[in-house]
């Protein structure tokens, strides 16, 4: 999958080099150049080829979803959030600049995820409705008001069913919308099941981040481990043990499994991305 990885590196590159310079362009292009493991795009684009469909035309938008991804990150690190200092592997971009720039980063990113595919060459309605989704799943009914409750819940007891609602926001909005998107060029009557699918996805990708935040290390995973712990969060491994949580990932691979095998498409090409998913360690 390096071959998709690079062309969406360079998609991205080339995109932010056409912004104004000055330190909001540096931090934007400091944090997305990172290197994260590009998951999200490249879910967009296995998906996309599960149905044999051509991915190139659409890779603008898989770089405005990695961007709105980082953006989430920049902003979740901040102070005012996870307060974190390590992302991908090297300073978060609020201790390599300053707040300010971080904030504004985070906001341009966003707008740019917008505007890299307004000015994509597509047919204008596809275009309308790749936004609908993709803003509705990082909006306040969706990634943002996971966080919102992420941050709720670290002064106050939440049940298994609060905690999944987090989830599914936080985390599996943005994940679902990868295979919404790719449902909606490919194949708009699979949407559905994809959505099942892609937050079934993100749920136990949540719980893996939750795992490895107590059995990862830090040079492992580019960010902090204890991070949760330090902050009180909610999660997995709080709520029900580390063994729990690693069964109850068990149970949502196979959920995943059977999710794939409802659709007619290349099973193959959404496995290796549940495995990605699943068994990452990073
Ligand atoms: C981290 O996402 C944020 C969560 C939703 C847990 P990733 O683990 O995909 O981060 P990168 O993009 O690889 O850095
Ligand atoms: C963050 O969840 C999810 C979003 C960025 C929306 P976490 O706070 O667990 O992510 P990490 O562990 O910092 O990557
Ligand atoms: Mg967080
Ligand atoms: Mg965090
Ligand atoms: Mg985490």
């Amino acid at each position: 999958m390096n071959q998709y990885i690079n062309e969406v590196n360079e998609c991205l590159m080339d995109y932010l080099h056409t912004l104004k310079p000055g330190k909001v362009r540096e931090a934007m292009i400091y944090s997305v150049s990172a290197g994260g493991k590009r998951l999200r795009p490249l879910l967009f684009i296995q998906g996309l080829r599960s149905y044999s469909v051509d991915y190139r035309p659409y890779l603008k938008i898989a770089c405005a979803i990695e961007m709105v991804h980082t953006y989430s990150l920049i902003h979740d690190d901040l102070p005012a959030m996870d307060d974190d200092d390590l992302r991908r592997g090297i300073p978060t971009c609020h201790k390599q600049f300053d707040e300010a720039t971080a904030v504004l980063a985070g906001d341009a990113l966003l707008n740019e995820a917008m505007n890299i595919i307004l000015t994509m060459d597509l047919d204008d309605s596809l275009k309308v409705k790749i936004c609908q989704l993709l803003f509705k799943a990082s909006g306040a009914s969706g990634m943002i008001y996971g966080q919102q409750q992420d941050m709720y819940y670290e002064n106050h007891n939440a049940s298994i069913n609060e905690l999944k609602d987090i989830h599914h926001h936080k985390t599996g909005c943005m994940i679902a919308v990868c295979l919404e998107c790719a449902g909606m060029i490919a194949c708009p009557t699979d949407i559905d099941k994809l959505s099942k699918l892609g937050f079934d996805m993100g749920l136990a990708f949540q719980i893996q981040d939750d795992i490895l935040d107590v059995t990862s290390s830090t040079e492992v995973l580019g960010k902090p481990v204890g991070s949760d712990i330090d902050n009180n969060k909610t999660t997995y491994v709080s709520l029900l043990g580390l063994e729990k949580a690693q069964d109850y990932l068990k149970d949502l691979y196979e959920e995943c499994l059977q999710d794939i095998y409802a659709l007619s498409i290349n099973h193959g090409l959404l496995i290796d991305m549940l495995n990605k998913i699943i068994k990452r360690v990073s």
